[in-house]
C-alpha cells in the first residue's frame, strides 16, 4: 500500500517560543482509518493545521496525498478535506447553502455541484432538514454539516479533528457510522485526532499517542494493548487521607506473584496480570493480611487509556469524563 501522508522529524514553534510539535514522524497507507490518540495540548490541532496548509511549518518534511507541503501546498489543498475542531457553519444560510457556497470555493459548478451538494447532505442525513437556517441545528446536526461541506468536492483524504468533541453520545455514536462508512464504503482515507480513548478504539487501525508534541508510542489498538500483557485489577481509594493504603497497596501488589506490573494514579492503584482470575485471589488475601482496605475492585481488560497511563503516568481526560464533570457540576449548580 502507498503512503498518502509522510511526515519525518516534523517540528512546529509558534511565535511565542512555544515548541508544539516536538519531532514527531509517522505514515498513513492510503485507504486507512488512522488517528491521533492524546490529552488536551498534545499537539493535535497544530499538527493537523500544518499537515493541511493552515499553518507553516518550522521544519520536518511532510508530504500530503503524492504532494510536498513545502512547494505544492496548493495541490494538497485540493486533495484534501478538513473538519476542524471549530464548527466552520455559516449560521444565516441554510444547510444546502452551506455545502453549495463550500463547493463554488472549490471551483464546482452545474451538475456536478448540484449532484454533489445533494449526495453529501444524504450522506450525513441533512436532506430532509437541508433548507432550513443553520443556526437552528442541533450541535451534532452542525457537526454533520461541517462534515458535509468537508466532502463536497469528493476528497481522498479527510482530516478530523475532534469531531465529537461535546456531543452527545447518540449524536457520537451517529457520526462514528458515518465515518465508517465513508471509509469502509467510499474509500476515503481518515485521519482523526481524539482525546476520546474509545473513539480510537473503535475507528481506527492504527493510532499514535502523542503528548506534549511528541509521539509516544503507535499501533493497532489491539497490538497497543495486547503491550500491556493481560487484564487490569484496579484497586481504588476514596478515603485515604495522606495517599497511606494507596502506597501501601502499591507495594503489595508488587510482591504478588503473577503481577507483571503496579502503577498508580488519582486515588487508584492498577496492577497488571496476565492471568487476573487466579491472581485478583492472592490480592485480595496479601491486601488482607496487610488490612488494607479499598473502596472498590474491578477486574477489567485493558484500555487505551492504560496504554497512554502506562508510558506518562497519567489518564488522558477523555471528552467524556469532561463532559461528566460539567454536567454534574451544572446539575450541583441548579440544585444550589
Ligand atoms: N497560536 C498558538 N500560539 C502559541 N501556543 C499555541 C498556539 N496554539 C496552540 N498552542 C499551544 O501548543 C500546544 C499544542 O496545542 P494544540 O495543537 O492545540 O493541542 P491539542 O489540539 O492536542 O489540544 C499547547 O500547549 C497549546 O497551548
Ligand atoms: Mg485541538
Amino acid at each position: 500500500m502507498q503512503n498518502i501522508i509522510t511526515v519525518e522529524d516534523l517540528v512546529e514553534v509558534y511565535s511565542d517560543g512555544k515548541k508544539a510539535i516536538d519531532g514527531i514522524s509517522f505514515d498513513v497507507e492510503e485507504g486507512e482509518f488512522f488517528g491521533f490518540l492524546g490529552p488536551n495540548g498534545a499537539g493535535k490541532s497544530t499538527t493537523i493545521k500544518v499537515l493541511t496548509t493552515l499553518l507553516r511549518k518550522t521544519s520536518g518534511r511532510v508530504n500530503v496525498a503524492g504532494y510536498d507541503l513545502g512547494s505544492a501546498a496548493g495541490e494538497i489543498r485540493k486533495a484534501i478535506g478538513v473538519v476542524s475542531q471549530e464548527t466552520t457553519v455559516d449560521v444565516d444560510l441554510t444547510g444546502r447553502e452551506n455545502v453549495r457556497l463550500q463547493g463554488r470555493l472549490y471551483q464546482m459548478h452545474g451538475n456536478a455541484l448540484k449532484n454533489s451538494v445533494e449526495e453529501v447532505l444524504k450522506l450525513v442525513q441533512l436532506d430532509n432538514v437541508a433548507d432550513k437556517e443553520a443556526g437552528r441545528y442541533s450541535g451534532g446536526m452542525k457537526k454533520r454539516l461541517d462534515l458535509a461541506t468537508a466532502l463536497v468536492h469528493k476528497p481522498k483524504l479527510l482530516f478530523l479533528d475532534e469531531p465529537t468533541a461535546g456531543l452527545d453520545p447518540q449524536s457520537r455514536t451517529a457520526l462514528w457510522e458515518y465515518l465508517k462508512e465513508l471509509n469502509k464504503g467510499e474509500g476515503v482515507t481518515v485521519f482523526l485526532t481524539t482525546q476520546n480513548m474509545e473513539e480510537a478504539d473503535k475507528l481506527c487501525r492504527r493510532i499514535s499517542i502523542i503528548d506534549n508534541g511528541k509521539i509516544i508510542t503507535e499501533g493497532s489498538p489491539s497490538e497497543l494493548k495486547e503491550a500491556l500483557g493481560g487484564d487490569t485489577i484496579t484497586l481504588s481509594f476514596t478515603e485515604d487521607p495522606g495517599s497511606l493504603l494507596r502506597s501501601k497497596a502499591k507495594a503489595i501488589l508488587g510482591t504478588v506473584p503473577g503481577v507483571t506490573n503496579v502503577i498508580d494514579s488519582d486515588d487508584s492503584v492498577i496492577a497488571y496480570t496476565k492471568n487476573a482470575g487466579r491472581v485478583v485471589i492472592d490480592v485480595v488475601e496479601a491486601l488482607g493480611r496487610d488490612n488494607v482496605r479499598p473502596s472498590s475492585l474491578a477486574v477489567s481488560s485493558p484500555t487505551l487509556d492504560d496504554v497512554f497511563l502506562q508510558k506518562t503516568g497519567r489518564r488522558i481526560r477523555s471528552e467524556e469524563l469532561n463532559a461528566k464533570r460539567e454536567t454534574e457540576a451544572s446539575i450541583l449548580g441548579g440544585v444550589s
